[in-house]
């Protein structure tokens, strides 16, 4: 890449753009999977409607794009701001200057999130294919896949450490794009600072419920 999108200031606006995208997608993914909490049967129907016309394919392939554009951009500025650092500093920073653990291992968060994005299609999109019927029509049942795989200690307690870690990754991730698009200055910094904190607890919180409720309660 070169010139403004190839500099450290454009390679920041693609990450953080990037990663706005997955978290929009990840709200709506939360979202629509409450509905395991309602009936198999909406849920089912839900996915179905989801996967059955062509949106799907231009939802999945600008997804696709946004990752790698996201994950090519923080390898970069990574290993740009560790080299950076080893030339700067003998000794590292320490008391107010000092960045939060959240802030420091965004590199490791985001490799598990990675690794657990990929895992995750294999157990789910590309996992055991159920049939169902839901008032005639014929459909993929998703919600019977979900409550076999939630039905399994390890399962449930990869998919708590994940999200927990994915709750952090999102919580300095839209924070910090925030500042790079300039909101995190001015009369309104504490609202966009508690808007990037209160969406992330309610992302992972929500992912949360749904692996332990299916073990609880199924
Ligand atoms: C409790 C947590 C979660 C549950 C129960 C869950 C469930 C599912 C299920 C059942 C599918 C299959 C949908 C289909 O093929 O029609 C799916 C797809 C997917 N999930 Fe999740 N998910 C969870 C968390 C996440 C998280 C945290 C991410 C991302 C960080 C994610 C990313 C995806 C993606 C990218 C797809 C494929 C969408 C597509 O291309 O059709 N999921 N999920």
């Amino acid at each position: 890449m070169s010139g403004f999108l190839g500099s450290t200031v454009g390679k920041k606006y693609l990450m953080g753009i990037t990663g706005l995208i997955w978290a929009g997608f990840v709200l709506a993914h939360m979202a629509g999977n409450m509905l395991i909490f309602v009936s198999a049967d909406a849920y089912n129907s839900y996915g179905h409607a989801l996967t059955s016309g062509n949106i799907i394919y231009v939802a999945e392939t600008v997804l696709v794009l946004a990752l790698i554009v996201h994950v090519y951009t923080a390898v970069s500025l990574t290993i740009n701001n560790r080299a950076a650092k080893d030339q700067r500093y003998a000794v590292a920073a320490s008391g107010k200057k000092r960045s939060t653990l959240a802030s420091r291992t965004m590199a490791v968060q985001g490799s598990i999130i990675l690794v657990f994005i990929i895992l995750h299609l294999i157990t789910f999109k590309y996992g055991v294919h159920y049939e169902t019927n839901v008032k005639g029509v014929p459909m993929r049942d998703l919600a019977r896949l979900m409550e076999e795989v939630f039905q399994q200690p390890g399962y449930v307690i990869w998919y708590l450490v994940a999200l927990i870690l994915l709750g952090f990754h999102l919580s300095h991730g839209v924070g910090s794009t925030f500042q790079s698009l300039g909101l995190m200055e001015g009369t309104y910094r504490n609202t966009w600072k508690k808007l990037s904190y209160g969406y992330a607890v309610i992302v992972a919180l929500g992912f949360i419920a749904q692996p332990v409720y299916l073990f609880l309660f199924h």
